[in-house]
């Protein structure tokens, strides 16, 4: 198998699509994710795979609260992009959109959402 068919390949890998979000000395911040998978019904568990260079990762490492915000299949590219492309480091992303704190503290995202989990 050539690299190009290895690259098709991935492509036929389906995922969701979630807005992680996280708190750190006041400040919230979140971002795109395609990587939450349920680990276990009892206890409700959840597994993500976040990058650590990402400003969400260093909220999430010092306060260790995350928000999961199940996305809807028709969220707009230009939230996917806010969240996707763009990194907290410049831009103040849950300023654009509406939130809610939840019961952790932590911002939870509810534009175009389906359900939440803390
Ligand atoms: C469709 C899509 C899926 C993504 N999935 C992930 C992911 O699973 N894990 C991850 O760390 N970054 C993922 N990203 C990239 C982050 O959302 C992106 O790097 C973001 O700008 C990080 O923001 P932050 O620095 O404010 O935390 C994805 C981006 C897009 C557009």
């Amino acid at each position: 198998m050539n690299s190009s068919l290895d690259q098709m390949a991935l492509w036929n890998i389906t995922y969701g699509l979630y807005v992680v979000t996280s708190i750190s000395d006041g400040k919230g911040n979140g971002q795109i994710v395609n990587t939450v998978f349920q680990v276990s019904a009892t206890p409700p568990t959840i597994a993500v795979s976040i990058n650590k260079n990402n400003l969400t990762h260093e909220y999430i490492e010092k306060s260790n609260r995350m928000a999961v915000s199940v996305l809807e299949e028709e969220t707009p590219m230009p939230f996917i992009g806010l969240f996707g492309f763009k990194s907290g480091r410049e831009v103040d992303k849950l300023l654009q959109v509406s939130c809610r704190t939840g019961s952790t503290g932590c911002p939870v995202v509810i534009d175009h959402a389906l359900s939440v989990l803390e």
